[in-house]
């Protein structure tokens, strides 16, 4: 490169990039209408989307009955939950069958036969077991499968709380 060039070079003004009118346009009326829309739409995919990322309830433990009206012969007891599922918010009724084991430690049976599912009742045929009617399952009275069924009646978890029994989950039964 000669003396010349050299000094040209060094003397040329740099050339910018220069936005047009109709770009600014553009981006500005582009972002705006962005920021507008985001706006508008982001409540209302909160809005869908927000019972689904809430954690479901319902593991909660509920006040069922007094421990003193709990015997070594098992009852009936119903009782309530609320559920909420997404949208959807219910208050089924529920049943335990609940008594006091030898050790004297109270516990809580699952109402639902492990056959196909019809309700068990205690001792409709006098032989203090749990009796289904529909195919003649039966249970000895910590829910031991001992006919037709091939699982033991499921257990409530149990909490004994200020003379209070409170019942939570369904879970496997522990005690056969
Ligand atoms: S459903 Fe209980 S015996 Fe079949």
């Amino acid at each position: 490169m000669s003396n010349h060039e050299q000094h040209e070079t060094a003397h040329r003004p740099v050339q910018r990039k220069e936005m047009s009118r109709r770009q600014f346009l553009s981006y500005t009326l582009g972002g705006t209408t962005a920021f507008m829309m985001g706006g508008a739409v982001l409540p209302m995919v909160r809005f869908a989307v927000d019972p689904l990322l809430v954690k479901k309830e319902g593991g909660d433990f509920v006040k069922v009955v007094e421990e003193s009206k709990i015997t070594a012969e098992p009852q009936e007891f119903k009782f309530k939950i609320h559920q909420v599922d997404g949208w959807y918010e219910s208050d089924p009724e529920l049943v335990a069958w609940i008594s006091k084991g030898e050790d004297n430690k109270i516990f809580a049976l699952s109402p639902v036969c492990k056959h196909l599912g019809c309700t068990i009742f205690w001792n409709t045929k006098g032989h203090n077991e749990y009796d289904c009617p529909c195919h003649d399952a039966r249970y000895s009275k910590d829910g031991k499968n001992l006919a037709v069924a091939n699982s033991p009646l499921d257990e409530y978890e149990v909490e004994v709380k200020d003379g209070f029994v409170y019942l939570g989950p369904i879970v496997p039964n522990t005690r056969s």
